[in-house]
């Protein structure tokens, strides 16, 4: 599978750091067998819909086409559409602006299945305006928005809706790749079909990328291509951090250390309902809700005093993005100052 990524894509290094990723990430095991290196924020709209529309193909654009696309016009840029969540948070350039939004939805069955509903009425309604949805972005944990979670079944269905639709699904693992969640990637946690079409990752993983299943790839070179492809240095750390996260079995790490954190985090929700409620989360991967913004603001302030920086999501709540190499020891730290903050709140 990996001998694929021997395709050469971009210029110079692109060779070499593709048989390096190939080497680099075979211990996170991407189920997609393409592995590309760019900014992944920016391009994942454009890509996705760039992927979309070339992926199959194997003749040049027309003249046409190619004189239209610098003018955002069809039919090189053909009215293709994206859809995304509320709440979802996919960058702050150029595309992605378009497909991050700052709504909150909750987990729950009924949620869930509403929020399908829209998704398959939205389809439809796009694809009736001539500007179909040719790919759905979505965070495995909506993170900014607040660390919305939902069911493996609603990404089963979602995956569902997009196939019958012939939209692409990108899952953006920007910040949930790399471990934090207790496996390599978090969309492994919803046992999908098959695997997702585009896979986006950055931050733990040193450079921004994605991986993305055989069917996606276009079929001649530089279609999807910019200048930052990638940083071979950041490829040289990523395969040295990729060997300590398996020889030092950091997920099962984080699988423990976050059991012990959840559990105590829901012990001071027991003790302080008023103050925090719906700790949720995956791996080491948590946050809890606060009532409003001014206090939760003033718990992390008065938590930073302690010596502990933690951070917020969402309206009120607290995240919890620890290293991997967080212990159980130092979970219990960070439990012992958050209930002192909570005891010390008027
Ligand atoms: C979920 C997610 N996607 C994408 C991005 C990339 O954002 P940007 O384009 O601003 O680098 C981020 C950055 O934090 C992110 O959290």
């Amino acid at each position: 599978m990996w001998s694929k990524l021997v395709r050469p894509i971009g210029e110079v290094s692109c060779r070499y750091e593709s048989v390096r990723l190939a080497t680099s990430l075979v211990p996170g095991e991407p189920e997609g067998p393409c592995v590309k290196t760019e900014v992944p924020g920016p391009k994942s709209k454009d890509l996705l819909c760039e992927l979309k529309k070339i992926a199959g193909e194997d003749v040049d654009f027309t003249d046409v086409e190619k004189e239209s696309c610098v003018i955002n016009q069809p039919p090189g840029a053909p009215k293709l559409s994206i859809l995304s969540f509320h709440g979802a948070f996919h960058g702050r350039t150029l595309g992605a602006l378009s497909t991050t939004h700052s709504k909150h939805c909750r987990e729950n069955k009924k949620e869930d299945e509403k929020c399908l509903a829209e998704v398959e009425e939205l389809i439809e309604k796009y694809k009736k305006k001539d500007r179909p949805v040719a790919g759905v972005i979505i965070e495995p944990i909506q993170s900014e928005g607040g660390d919305h979670e939902a069911s493996p079944e609603f990404f089963q269905c979602l995956q569902k809706i997009c196939k019958k639709n012939g939209a692409a699904l990108l899952i953006d693992e920007v910040q949930t790749g790399c471990g934090p969640t207790g496996k390599f990637w978090c969309h492994q946690h919803f046992n999908l079909e098959c695997p997702p079409d585009v896979v986006t990752f950055s931050k733990k993983m040193q450079m921004g990328g994605y991986f993305h299943t055989e069917e996606m790839t276009p079929k001649q070179p530089y279609r999807v291509f910019n200048t930052w492809m990638g940083d071979p240095g950041k490829l040289i750390l990523l395969e040295n951090i990729l060997y300590v996260i398996k020889t030092q079995k950091l997920l099962e790490q984080v699988e423990r250390t976050g059991k012990r954190l959840k559990r105590g985090l829901i012990e001071i929700e027991n003790e302080f309902p008023c103050i925090i409620n719906s700790v949720r989360g995956r791996g080491t991967f948590l946050a809890v809700n606060t009532p409003k913004t001014e206090l939760r603001d003033d718990i992390l302030r008065r938590m930073k005093q302690k010596g502990v920086q933690s951070g917020g999501c969402g309206v009120s709540s607290i995240r919890l993005r620890p290293a991997l190499v967080f212990q159980e020891h130092h979970a219990d730290i960070f439990l012992d100052v958050f209930r002192q903050v909570l005891r010390e709140t008027k």
